[in-house]
């Protein structure tokens, strides 16, 4: 079994190896020829068309510095051997995409490959824009036109060799990059074909929620079965019942997607906070549909990590009166920490205090007795770009200490979930 593997990885990198030389060589850098066809949209409604484009794919999340103007780059993304920075997407001729020519734009959405031809990381998920039709992106492009100039320059990437060979880059590419733009299926219907278009390209949900193979590739034979985005568990969305949410209603869907918590499956956080925030929350109500129909259509799979099944205990805990702090002589520091920092808003019953978003029910996060997205939350805090205190959950990394964290963690699972939680502090360490 482990020579099999050893030999499938070896020849995998020989494989991409031999490729990345070939493309050395080969490698078309020969600009597009790109025009629109005759139903794109002029003038004010192509920039509103772009607008809506550039929603949806939420180009904001990632091209912001935390603190800084929308769309002017700079937030840093640390990869395993360095760490890179979005660069600054607004119209600025230096700084920008000012001098930027519609073949130049469309390059770099389908092949990854910026203004001098240099090859760009996947971190810039064009493993996804890549399926956008030529239309859209220019309808990106002209939108992105009508924005504010910001001069900040862009960062220059901080990568150790042989990692800043950029062209090292081809031989993935040609593997794991979609070669042909997104396709309507006949056989379904508009609904269906909107919300594939949305999840597959613009959305970019499997970015997040299809595991990774050795290569950092999507694994699309499990596609959507479950990712992981910096620690955090994107969890598996295929229609499988148990794992995934084939047992969620059409209506919790919607709901969860576009305000971004729902009662009895708890609120989003992290990553996915933002994409809804930022993206989700502002697209018309047929896309989450459209999105949700599609997802109905995803084969179920089991998930790609160790199974977290969800125990909605919160209606025993709202009925049952006895529940009360301190009834469970273990909880210990934990429960003294959840009284004291986190009750005022969840409450004991986890009902939330003051907002639904504050509803613990049922959440995917607190049934993970990994506590994975768990600690993340706490560390981290919300991130909420309304800073509306009622919808925001404040960061406890400098207030507690590792076993701290890893207590309130636990106490956490035990009282909504009922499950043992597996949390250690050296768990919490990692994650900071
Ligand atoms: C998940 C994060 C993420 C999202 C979402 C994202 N980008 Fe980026 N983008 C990046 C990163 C990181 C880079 C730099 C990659 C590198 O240096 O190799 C980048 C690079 C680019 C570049 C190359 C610019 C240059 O100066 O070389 C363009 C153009 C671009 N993105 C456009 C977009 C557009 C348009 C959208 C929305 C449709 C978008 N990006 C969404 C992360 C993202
Ligand atoms: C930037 C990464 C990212 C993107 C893009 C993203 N998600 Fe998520 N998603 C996550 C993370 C992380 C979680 C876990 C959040 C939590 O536990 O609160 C999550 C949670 C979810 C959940 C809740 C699942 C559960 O069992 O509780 C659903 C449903 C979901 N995402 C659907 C989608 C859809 C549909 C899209 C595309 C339209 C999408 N996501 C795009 C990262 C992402
Ligand atoms: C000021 C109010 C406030 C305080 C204090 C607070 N939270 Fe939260 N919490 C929120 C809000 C609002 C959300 C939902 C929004 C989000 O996650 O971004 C949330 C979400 C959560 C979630 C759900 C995560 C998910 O993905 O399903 C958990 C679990 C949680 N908090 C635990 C805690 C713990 C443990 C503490 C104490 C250490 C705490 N909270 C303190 C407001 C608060």
């Amino acid at each position: 079994m482990m020579l099999r593997r050893v030999l499938a990885v070896t020849a995998v990198v020989a494989g991409i190896g031999v490729l990345t030389a070939i493309c050395f060589f080969f490698w078309p850098h020969r600009l597009p020829t790109v025009l629109a066809t005759a139903s794109q949209p002029q003038g004010e409604d192509l920039i509103a068309r772009g607008k809506y484009l550039v929603t949806a794919s939420d180009c904001e999340a990632c091209h912001t510095a935390p603190g800084g103007k929308p769309f002017a780059g700079g937030l840093a993304f640390k990869l395993p051997f360095g760490t890179i920075f979005s660069p600054n997407l607004t119209p600025d001729m230096q700084a920008g995409l000012g001098s930027w020519s519609d073949a130049e734009f469309v390059r770099a959405m389908r092949s990854g490959v910026g203004k001098h031809g240099e090859d760009l990381y996947p971190a810039f998920p064009y493993t996804s824009y890549a399926l956008m039709s030529t239309d859209d992106i220019l309808a990106v492009k002209a939108y992105l036109g009508t924005l504010q100039p910001q001069r900040n320059p862009s960062l220059p990437a901080q990568l150790s060799f042989p990692f800043n060979q950029r062209w090292l880059m081809r031989g993935w590419k040609l593997l794991f990059v979609p070669w042909h733009p997104f396709e309507r299926d006949a056989n379904k219907d508009d609904r269906w074909n909107k919300g594939a278009y949305l999840v597959e390209a613009l959305a970019h949900c499997g970015e997040c929620h299809t595991p990774r193979g050795l290569m950092f590739e999507k694994e699309q034979a499990r596609a959507l079965s479950g990712g992981d985005v910096d620690g955090w568990k994107a969890w598996n969305i295929t229609s499988d019942r148990e794992n995934g949410i084939g047992g969620w209603s059409d209506q919790d869907l919607v709901a969860y997607l576009s305000k971004g918590y729902v009662h009895r499956h708890g609120p989003a956080s992290g990553s996915m906070r933002q994409a809804i925030d930022l993206s989700l929350s502002r697209l018309p109500k047929s896309d989450i549909e459209a999105i949700v129909s599609y997802l109905r259509t995803v084969r179920s799979l089991p998930s790609s990590y160790p199974k977290v099944t969800v125990n909605n205990l919160v209606p025993a805990i709202q009925s049952a009166q006895a529940w009360s702090p301190g009834l469970n002589k273990q909880d210990g520091l934990g429960l003294r920490i959840f009284e004291g920092a986190c009750a005022s808003c969840h409450g004991f019953d986890g009902s939330g205090q003051n907002a639904p978003w504050a509803s613990l029910a049922g959440s995917h996060s607190v049934n993970d007795p990994a506590g994975s997205n768990l600690i993340r939350l706490i560390l981290q805090g919300s991130s909420d770009s309304t800073h509306n205190p009622t919808t925001t959950m404040p960061n406890f990394a400098a207030a507690y200490s590792d076993a701290e964290i890893a207590a309130v963690a636990n106490y956490v699972i035990n009282h909504f979930a009922g499950r043992n939680g597996k949390v250690t502090p050296s768990d919490v360490a990692k994650a900071r």
